[in-house]
C-alpha cells in the first residue's frame, strides 16, 4: 500500500494489481469499522458520497506534514514539492479519463461547479443566445438543470428535455427530432443517481455531433463504478466530483476538449490564471491555468489522485463483477420485502436501488433503519423532476460500492422487515 501513498511523477505507472477480497477491502476503509446506534455501520449511501480508504486519509496528513506550500508561485523547496504533487495529480486524472493532455483537465470544486463553469462561459462567449436551445434529460441531477436554467433566464434560451419511460430509460426515439439550427448544447447524465440507469451516451454523442453540437456528460455517478475513456466516449466535456470516487470533498474535475476550452473565456479572474495584468488590460495563462483562478484545492487534488491510484490497484473486471452480483442480489432480496417496489428498472444500471414501500413514508424507513446502523438516503435525491415523473414525494435509496457485501444487503433487508412489522 505504501507505493500508493505518494503521487509520483511516473506517467502510466503500473501498479501491481491486488486480488479482490471483500474482507480485506473493507479493512482499507477505517470508517466501515465504526458502530452506529450500537450496531456495526452498514453504509449504503455511496451515491451521496463514498467513504475514503486509509491511504487517501494518510496522503492528506502526509501533504500537510511534509509538503504544504502554495503552488505555481515560489521557488523554494516546499513550493516546488507542492506544485509537483499537484501537477502529478493532474497527470493521474488525465490517465484515469484517458484524456489527450493534462491541459484538458481543469480542477474545480466538484461536478456542480464544472457545469456552472461551462454554462456561464458559453453564455458569455455568445455561443448560446436568445431563442437557442439546450437539450438535457428528465433524469438530471439539479446540478445539470439549474445552471442551464439560470443561463436561459439571463439570455432567453430554452431548455428541451429528453423524456424517460416507466423503467427509467431515456426515450431516444425522438431525440434526433429535437435538433435544429437552434440547438447549441447537449448536457446529460452518464448514470442516474436516483434511478441507477446507465445511459447510452455513445448514441447521444454521435447524434449530437452529426449536428455539430457539443456534449457534456455528467459522470458523477459513473466514475466509481466503471472505467471512463473520454476519447472513446467522444464527448466534449466530462465532469465529476472527487468525493464520489473515494477522494476528498471540495475537489472535482472538468475535462474539456482543447478546442472548446481554448475558445471559452475565463470563468473567474484572480491570481494564477493571468500572464500580464495592467489597469487597462489582462492577458490570460494557457490551459489549464486559465480556468483555475486563485489558490486551488491542492490537497484535494492530491487526495483524489491517490484515490484513483487506489482504485487502479484492483483489476476493474473484479470490481465490476462484484458490483453486478451485488446489484442482482440486492434487487432480488429487496423485492422479497412485501409491498416494496423498485423505482428504476433499466436494463443497464449502476448499483443503485431506489424503492418505496406501500403505506410507509421513505423518511420513516430511513429513520428507523438508522437505529439498526444502516445508512441509506431518503428524499428526492436532488432530482425533483424524476419524483414528479413517477408522482412520488420521495424514495428510499440504497446505493452500493465495491466495499459492500451481500451481508450488508441482508442487514438492510432485515431492517426493512422490522420497519414493516412496526407499521403492522
Ligand atoms: C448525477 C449527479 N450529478 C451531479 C451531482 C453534484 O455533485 P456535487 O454536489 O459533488 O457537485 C451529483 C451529486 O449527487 C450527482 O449525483
Amino acid at each position: 500500500m505504501e507505493e500508493l501513498l505518494r503521487v509520483k511523477k511516473t506517467p502510466n505507472e503500473v501498479i501491481k494489481k491486488r486480488p479482490f477480497n471483500i474482507d480485506l477491502v473493507k479493512k482499507d476503509f477505517p470508517i466501515l469499522d465504526i458502530k452506529v446506534n450500537g450496531k456495526p455501520l452498514v453504509y449504503l449511501d455511496n451515491a451521496a458520497t463514498t467513504q475514503k480508504p486509509e491511504i487517501v486519509i494518510e496522503s492528506i496528513k502526509h501533504y500537510y506534514t511534509h509538503e504544504n506550500a502554495n503552488v505555481h508561485r515560489g521557488l523554494h523547496f516546499l513550493s516546488e514539492a507542492a506544485t509537483s504533487a499537484f501537477e502529478n495529480a493532474r497527470m493521474k486524472v488525465k490517465e484515469f479519463l484517458n484524456a489527450m493532455s493534462t491541459s484538458e483537465i481543469i480542477f474545480v470544486k466538484g461536478a456542480t461547479e464544472a457545469i456552472n463553469l461551462i454554462a456561464n462561459t458559453m453564455c458569455r462567449a455568445g455561443w448560446i443566445k436568445a431563442g437557442d436551445e439546450i437539450i438535457i434529460s428528465h433524469m438530471e441531477h439539479h446540478a445539470n438543470i439549474v445552471p442551464w436554467q439560470l443561463m436561459c433566464k439571463r439570455n432567453g434560451a430554452k431548455l428541451r428535455v429528453i423524456p424517460i419511460d416507466d423503467n427509467g430509460e431515456l426515450i431516444l426515439d425522438d431525440f434526433e427530432n429535437m435538433f435544429s439550427e437552434k440547438t447549441k448544447m447537449v448536457s446529460v447524465v452518464h448514470a442516474s443517481n436516483s434511478l441507477g440507469t446507465i445511459n447510452d451516451v455513445e448514441t447521444i454523442t454521435n447524434i449530437a455531433h452529426k449536428y455539430d453540437v457539443p456534449v457534456l456528460l455528467d459522470g458523477s455517478q459513473a466514475v466509481a463504478h466503471f472505467p471512463i475513456d473520454v476519447q472513446k466516449l467522444n464527448c466534449d466535456f466530462y465532469v465529476f466530483s472527487g468525493h464520489k470516487i473515494f477522494g476528498p470533498t471540495g475537489i472535482g474535475v472538468l475535462y474539456g476538449r482543447t478546442k472548446y476550452l481554448n475558445e471559452l473565456p475565463p470563468y473567474q479572474g484572480g491570481g494564477d490564471m493571468i500572464r500580464k495584468v495592467t489597469f487597462e488590460e489582462t492577458t490570460f495563462e494557457d490551459l489549464p491555468n486559465k480556468f483555475e483562478a486563485g489558490t486551488p484545492n491542492i490537497v484535494g487534488g492530491i487526495g483524489l489522485a491517490v484515490a484513483l491510484k487506489y482504485l487502479n490497484s484492483f483489476d476493474y473486471k473484479d470490481l465490476l463483477k462484484h458490483e453486478e452480483e451485488l446489484l442482482k442480489y440486492a434487487t432480488e432480496k429487496l423485492l422479497e420485502v412485501e409491498g416494496l417496489k423498485i423505482i428504476g428498472t433499466a436494463k443497464h444500471k449502476v448499483s443503485v436501488c431506489s424503492f418505496i414501500i406501500d403505506g410507509i413514508h421513505p423518511y420513516d424507513i430511513g429513520t428507523i433503519i438508522d437505529t439498526e446502523g444502516v445508512a441509506i438516503r431518503t428524499g428526492h435525491h436532488c432530482t425533483q423532476p424524476i419524483m414528479q415523473r413517477y408522482n412520488l414525494p420521495a424514495t428510499a435509496r440504497a446505493s452500493f460500492s465495491f466495499y459492500n457485501s451481500k451481508e450488508d444487503v441482508d442487514v438492510l433487508v432485515n431492517a426493512l422487515n422490522k420497519v414493516k412489522k412496526l407499521f403492522g
